[in-house]
């Protein structure tokens, strides 16, 4: 009897948020980063949901705090730092000092495409390291499903409004009140 009824409903995970299809967005989660240290802060918790194969897609106009908080990242992952500038080197490899993933840091500017990174003969196995690409404003949209998306936009008082939004399966349960 609740097999009809089941087959009755739509599909699981074809509506936004449904946490099972791939390519559905979650809702954004937005957070606000006065200071420079309150978005390392947001950095380490944003650590606190990573695990290898992770892809997060940094976006916002030069000087936003991609970088800023790529650096708090680094500090919740426990990984070699420092965490600086990718822009002359593509991408960085800061391996873990506490037996976790490493973070590969990327700079999208000097990157055709994630998949490039593969290509880079990096000392590390994507799979095996979360991946922070910063890339400008506006063309995270051609990246693969699965990315947590951050996007910060700044404010002429030097705050910061910072923009995460889940996509594909991994990210969809990503909530407004997530810790
Ligand atoms: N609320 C804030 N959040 C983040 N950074 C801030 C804030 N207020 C001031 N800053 C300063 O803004 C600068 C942000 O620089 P950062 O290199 O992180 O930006 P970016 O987005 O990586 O820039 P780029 O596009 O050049 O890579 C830093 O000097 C930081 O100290
Ligand atoms: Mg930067």
């Amino acid at each position: 009897m609740s097999e009809t009824t089941r087959a009755a409903e739509p599909p699981a995970g074809t509506e936004p948020g449904s946490g099972t299809a791939p390519g559905t967005r979650a809702a954004p989660v937005f957070v606000t980063a006065e200071t420079d240290a309150q978005m390392r802060a947001l950095g380490r918790r944003i650590a606190a949901l990573l695990r290898a194969g992770d892809l997060l897609v940094l976006s916002g106009p030069l000087g936003a705090g991609k970088t800023t908080l790529t650096q708090g990242i680094g500090e919740g992952m426990g990984v070699r730092g420092p965490v600086t500038s990718p822009t002359f080197v593509i991408a960085r490899v800061h391996p873990s000092e506490t037996g976790g993933p490493a973070l590969v840091h990327a700079d999208a500017y000097r990157l055709g495409g994630v998949e490039e990174l593969d290509d880079l003969d990096l000392d590390t196995e994507m799979d095996a390291s979360v991946v922070a690409v910063e890339w400008g404003e506006g063309i995270a949209e051609h990246l693969t499903d699965e990315r947590l998306e951050i996007t910060i936009a700044r404010h002429p008082d030097d705050t910061r409004r910072v923009t995460l939004t889940g996509n594909g399966a991994r990210w969809s349960h990503l909530a407004p009140d997530a810790e």
